[in-house]
């Protein structure tokens, strides 16, 4: 496994795995795999109602809660809450998380930052990070806020490599965590590229493969989705080879400069009042 270190110092491992979607059986059955298979890194989200089932799915496995690095979100209905992190950690079956995110820049999510920072002074959070914030966000959250982001998690892949952003993260020392790193569930238009297809042909390795290897050494930190053993083993397996220059070359022709997801004002405003059942899952 490759780490790399926060700007607090924190170390997290660059390959994890993602549970968006993942219903709580599944969730829990594809957690204990990984962990078991060599994974320290899972994220979740209030907004997923699979937290209990990713706890479960942690204390099914062999490994000690230390060696592994857990990350979750906090829904915008909860920035103003002063009780949703406690309420988290119970739901997770942990008194610590490795790091909290605002899951979007909806709502007031500077009064949810403030929560983050607090809950991180009190030592129930070990980090701290923002989620889809576009440039604007990130500078004014910048202003406001005592503690800079650890990290921030946003839609990047090869057909959206996130060049610009990664000018304004690394000035401060932000990390940049992937999601839809293989192209969002059922989607193969990435995984089915040609030069993927050559690429992992040339490797031995599998389309998924020289994604995962194309996000790690473009120094992202990748959490792809999965609840079938043999991709989440795959997903990992990917530290006994290298994409040279030139492959990275071939690689860098896919960025097409758009997103999947498209944000609008709307999206925003709706995120903002809704309220994911956390209380009634499994
Ligand atoms: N912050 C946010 O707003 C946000 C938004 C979206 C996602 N996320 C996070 O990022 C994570 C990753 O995103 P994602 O899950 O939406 O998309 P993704 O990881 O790009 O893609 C998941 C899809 O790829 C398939 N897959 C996984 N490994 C594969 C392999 N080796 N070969 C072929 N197919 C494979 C999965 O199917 P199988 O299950 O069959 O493997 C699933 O259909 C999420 O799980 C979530 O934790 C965050």
């Amino acid at each position: 496994m490759q780490y790399i270190t926060f700007n607090n110092d924190v170390k997290i491992p660059q390959v994890g795995l993602g549970t968006y979607l993942l219903a709580p059986d599944d969730a829990q059955a594809a957690v204990t795999y990984a962990l078991d298979g060599g994974y320290e890194l899972i994220d979740t989200a209030n907004a997923y109602v699979n937290e209990r089932a990713v706890g479960r799915g942690m204390s099914d496995s062999g490994r000690a809660r230390e060696e592994i690095f857990l990350e979750t979100k906090l829904w915008p209905c909860f920035y103003e809450s002063d009780t949703a992190v406690d309420e988290t950690l119970e739901r997770l079956g942990t008194d610590y998380i490795d790091l909290m995110i605002l899951h979007q820049p909806a709502g007031d999510y500077l009064a949810g930052y403030a929560k983050l920072e607090a809950a991180y002074k009190a030592g129930k959070l070990r980090s701290i990070g923002i989620s889809n914030f576009n440039k604007a966000e990130i500078e004014n959250l910048l202003a406001h806020c005592e503690i800079t982001p650890a990290l921030i998690q946003v839609e990047c892949h090869p057909y959206f490599p996130q060049t610009e952003l990664k000018e304004l993260l690394d000035k401060h020392n932000i990390a940049l965590q992937s999601w839809y790193p293989l192209g969002g569930r059922d989607n193969k238009s990435i995984l089915e590229e040609p030069i993927v297809s050559e690429l992992a042909e040339k490797n031995g390795k599998t389309a998924a493969q020289v994604i995962m290897r194309w996000h790690v050494q473009q120094g992202n930190i990748v959490i792809p989705g999965s609840k079938t053993p043999s991709h989440i083993a795959d997903n990992i397996d990917i530290f006994d080879f290298e994409l040279s220059d030139e492959d990275m070359e071939a690689m860098a022709a896919l960025d097409q400069g758009k997103p999947f997801y498209e944000r609008t004002a709307e999206k925003i405003a709706f995120y903002a009042t809704w309220h994911p059942n956390v209380e009634g899952q499994k």
